[in-house]
């Protein structure tokens, strides 16, 4: 694997504000054909940027979109791609880097709606879009599903006077975050990543996340064109005693951080006890990291690993099942003062979860609704901070 010819400047600290720019040294997916999901693991360079982590933390990455956006988006407004634009900050760039690297098309936002109804001659279509604007949840039910070319192709008869009366209109690109799932002392100078990949389709045409996309398909292995940082998580790390067991719930991309623990775990010799809960649709083809989970078992470094594939079989079964299917022994580990952490989906599983642990504590450890609330919100969470959780 080579990388680009132009190396990294010495110009640490990198962060958000002056990003690293990386490389991809590998992608593979970690989901077999047949899948509903497309899960990436991508491993990143780091050497020379003085860059560095710790299991736990979150890695932020400056994606840029599509080319064939970018040309989708230039047809629409009709602008020359070479002509040059003043950006926000000062400098002077081609429309067509702008739209590259500046601003998000994926997704159109509530501002274009407004330029574009300003734009309008009186009839039927400016109607329309003071309609839309006129109601909220219509506007929201009306952008969930579009970018600027939907709006556009709608709406032709709007013209933007100039580009930068366009560029006006958009929101900046914003970094996004993913769960680091690597340790350093087991891949010095790099850092790696478990991504799944967003992808819909909408009115005829094919939609991907724009960060997802970017590092599944927009980024090349091999050159240098991946700005990142990492995003220290001062509230999901490692028990600083080594001795301490941990119990370790990611379904999903949710197992990201727990790769990156066992592997930093198995590093430092840690004695504590580990147990997995990992969960996916299907086992034949979403069994995010199989191999290195079953060498980590072979190793003895995992104790123990609960499997939840939730469309094996006619009823759902997911990681909370699987908690209080082992309630007995997960309340003993708890009260051996075992660490308990949650990765992932945070709308639907980590609530799920956070009840079914209410449940266990109120069920074996004999306590009252309220007294197991008081002893998992206060004592866990905030007192003892051993029920930490990384969800998004
Ligand atoms: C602390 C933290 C850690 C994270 N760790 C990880 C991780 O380890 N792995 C990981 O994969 N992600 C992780 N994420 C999520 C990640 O940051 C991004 O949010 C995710 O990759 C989607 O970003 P995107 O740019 O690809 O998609 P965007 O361009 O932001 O688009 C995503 C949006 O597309 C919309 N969408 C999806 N399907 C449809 C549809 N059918 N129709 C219309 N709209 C739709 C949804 O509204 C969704 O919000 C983490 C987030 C946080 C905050
Ligand atoms: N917007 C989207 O289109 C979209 C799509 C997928 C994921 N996501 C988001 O992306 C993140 C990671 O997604 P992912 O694909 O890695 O995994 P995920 O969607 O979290 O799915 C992982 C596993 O969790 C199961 N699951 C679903 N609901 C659950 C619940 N209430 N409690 C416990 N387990 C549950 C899933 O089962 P079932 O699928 O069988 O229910 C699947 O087996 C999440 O934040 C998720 O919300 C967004």
């Amino acid at each position: 694997m080579s990388s680009s010819a132009i190396e990294p400047s010495v110009s640490a600290p990198y962060g958000r504000k002056n990003p690293f720019t990386s490389f991809i040294k590998v992608r593979r997916s970690l989901t077999l054909p047949g899948s509903a999901k497309d899960t990436q693991h991508l491993e990143l360079d780091l050497l020379g940027s003085g860059l560095e982590y710790t299991p736990g933390d979150s890695l932020g990455v400056f994606p840029r979109n599509t080319a064939s956006l970018v040309r989708e988006t230039l047809q629409e407004i009709g602008f020359s791609p070479e002509v040059s634009v003043k950006l926000p900050q000062g400098t002077e760039v081609s429309l067509e880097s702008a739209l590259l690297r500046q601003y998000a098309l994926n997704r159109a936002n509530r501002k274009i709606l407004h330029g574009v109804r300003d734009r309008l001659p009186e009839g039927a279509p400016k109607e329309e879009i003071v309609g839309i604007l006129a109601d909220e949840a219509r506007t929201a039910d009306f952008l969930f599903t579009r970018d600027y070319v939907d709006v556009l192709r709608q709406f032709p008869a709007a013209r933007f006077e100039s580009p930068e009366a366009f560029l006006s209109m958009l929101s900046p690109i914003q970094p996004r975050l993913y769960s680091i799932a690597s340790s350093p002392a087991a891949h010095p100078g790099e850092v790696h990543l478990c991504v799944a990949v967003v992808r819909y389709e909408n009115h005829g045409r094919r939609r991907t996340g724009l960060c997802s996309g970017f590092l599944a398909d927009g980024a090349s292995v091999g050159t240098r064109e991946v700005p990142i940082y990492v995003q220290e998580s001062p509230k999901f790390f490692l028990p600083s005693d080594p001795t301490r067991d941990i119990i370790m719930v990611g379904p999903g991309t949710g197992i990201a951080p727990f790769r990156a623990f066992l592997e930093e775990r198995a590093a430092s010799g840690a004695a504590g006890r580990n147990w997995l809960f990992f969960g996916e649709q299907h086992q034949a083809t979403d069994f995010l990291y199989a191999e290195d989970f079953a060498g980590f078992l072979r190793s003895g470094i995992l104790t123990r690993m609960d499997l939840a594939f939730s469309r094996d079989q006619a009823q759902k079964i997911y990681v909370q099942n699987r908690l209080l299917e082992n309630a007995t022994e997960v309340w003993r580990w708890i009260q051996a003062g075992a660490y308990f952490y949650v990765c992932g989906d945070a709308r639907h599983m980590a609530k799920d979860v956070h009840a079914a642990l209410l449940r266990i504590v109120e069920e074996q450890g004999g306590k009252s609704a309220d007294e197991a609330r008081a002893y998992v919100e206060e004592t866990l969470m905030k007192t003892e901070r051993r029920y930490l959780r990384d969800v998004y």
